[in-house]
């Protein structure tokens, strides 16, 4: 017999409804913030794109990445064009630094550091008392660097042989841009070899952008050429997480790098999530055969409901931080389909990873067909967005689902269509709207308080086809309940 037979069902979000509570005349829609830190990182929306090839590519990572959310390149891709993704985005834009803040070569280490922290700038440039450039100090480079704080920032400057460098103190951003190939920063000195100005990368808001990694071969490369590229986040990507690799994985990682966050996945129940909190994860992922595409549940019947195995990993979280004082943050993976859907899978989870919700999407990688089903990329004429699964035959992605050969390779996932709901920006704007209103009836200014205020409650059987009603002309709400139920 089982070890363990749980008889109550798995819930899903649509089963919940919030409650109100409170609301002051301060709490309103302008002064609601959605925006969370992960780590380093910034997000001012709680939403990641799967990691998912009918999903995110350069155009989506870079609208949800200019929306404040972050787009998770597949692990699926190579290397190559990961990388190439990474730096376009955060080529998107760059602009000069004039007149940057100096140091000069008699300062510590820890005096930049101070600087740095000041102002939030990690590049600080070195010069003499006559502003000749001597090099550039990184953050980056210093927290990997065996240097300690009285020590001078000599030591571990980065030498302008090593930097790009333009002697044309006139240089145009365009002609700038140019130049730009591999490093993010371009130092531009005069004749004599002043300092003039610093040519940075960035968007105005700095686009932030994920990338996955498997658990198999070759993970390390590809996770160091997607962090040197500019990737503000790695993700492992593995539809079942709970394991010795992927515990390796994270203490390697660990050991490589230490300023970029890692997002681990994925996992349904309390023992899963735990285990990877104590091995170091700084966000995990939760969600096994809930995703829209997922065929899993049918295949090997394996998985779980979401928002059950959501807050099973949330009572994780919760013994974790007693033990240890960390809060590792919760992302939410697959099922979520509608803002309603959203709003209450962050009464628990900190961020929320959609696939079929984007896939709707022009941005979304999947092709764009007509009525009849021919591809196009006019816009008007587009009805429907290819998508397909990571494990589907089509993306056929062995490492995720830990097939070792292509011959004995089953698929857990399908492939088809969505309707197209046209350009991202919109539609977000207007289901940000509806999460912003929920926070503002549960008189909750950002994310964390709503996290720690809101009350969600169980609808029964009856109620939850009523609260999305299609009342018929004629039809009581009893006859309405049951020809829900009929039609489930
Ligand atoms: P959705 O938001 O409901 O579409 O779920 C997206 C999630 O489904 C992804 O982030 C993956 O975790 C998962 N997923 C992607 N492809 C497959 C597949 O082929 N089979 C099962 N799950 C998948």
């Amino acid at each position: 017999m089982a070890d363990r037979v749980i008889l109550e069902a798995g819930k899903t979000f649509s089963e919940f409804s919030l409650l109100t509570d409170f609301t002051s005349k301060d709490c309103t829609l302008q002064k609601i913030s959605l925006s969370s830190s992960l780590g380093s990182m910034k997000l001012r929306l709680p939403f990641m794109s799967a990691a998912m090839t009918s999903v995110t590519g350069y155009e989506m990572a870079l609208s949800l990445g200019k929306e404040g959310g972050i787009g998770v390149l597949p692990a699926r891709l190579p290397i190559k064009e990961q990388v190439e993704i990474i730096e376009k985005i955060k080529g998107y834009e760059m602009g000069f630094v004039e007149d940057p803040i100096a140091v000069r070569e008699t300062a510590t280490i820890d005096e930049v550091v101070r600087l740095v922290e000041k102002h939030g700038h990690s590049k600080v440039p070195i010069a003499d008392r006559n502003n000749v450039f001597l090099g550039l100090f990184s953050f980056d480079k210093y927290l990997e660097a065996n240097a300690t704080p009285g020590e001078s920032v000599t030591t571990i400057m980065i030498e302008p042989k090593d930097l790009p460098c333009s002697k044309n103190p006139d240089i145009s951003l365009d002609e700038a841009k140019n130049e730009l190939t591999e490093k993010n920063y371009l130092v531009v000195l005069d004749e004599l070899g002043r300092l003039v100005k610093i040519a940075f990368r960035k968007d105005v808001e700095n686009i932030a952008v994920g990338a996955a990694i498997s658990t198999h071969k070759g993970w390390k490369n590809r996770a160091k050429a997607c962090i040197d590229a500019g990737a503000d986040m790695i993700v492992v990507d593995t539809s079942d997480a709970f394991n010795e690799f992927t515990m390796k994985v994270i203490k390697e990682f660990k050991e490589m790098n230490d300023s970029i966050p890692i997002c681990v996945g994925n996992i349904i129940t309390y023992d899963g999530a735990k285990y990877l909190m104590e091995n170091g994860a700084d966000l995990v992922k939760i969600g096994m055969s809930s995703g829209s595409i997922c065929t899993t549940q049918r295949e090997k019947a394996t998985g779980r409901a979401p928002m059950t195995a959501l807050l099973d990993a949330a009572r994780a979280r919760t013994d974790f931080q007693k033990d240890t004082g960390k809060y590792v943050r919760l992302v939410i993976d697959g099922g979520v389909s509608a803002a309603g859907d959203m709003i209450i899978a962050l009464t628990v989870a900190d961020v929320v990873m959609m696939g079929g919700y984007f896939n709707h999407f022009f941005e979304a990688e999947g092709e764009k067909l007509d009525e009849n089903m021919q591809v196009t990329n006019h816009e008007p004429d587009i009805k429907y967005v290819a998508t397909w699964g990571e494990g589907s035959a089509r993306a056929r992605n062995l490492d995720r689902y830990g097939h070792v050969a292509r011959k004995t390779f089953f698929a857990e996932g399908e492939e088809g269509t969505v309707e197209n709901w046209g350009r991202l920006k919109p539609k977000l704007k207007q289901d940000i709207r509806k999460i912003k209103a929920a926070l503002s009836n549960t008189g909750c200014m950002n994310l964390e308080e709503f996290r720690n205020k809101a009350v969600i409650e169980l609808m029964s059987t009856y109620t939850q086809p009523v609260s999305y009603t299609h009342l018929r002309a004629h039809e009581t709400e009893a006859e309405l309940v049951c020809r829900l139920l009929l039609e489930k």
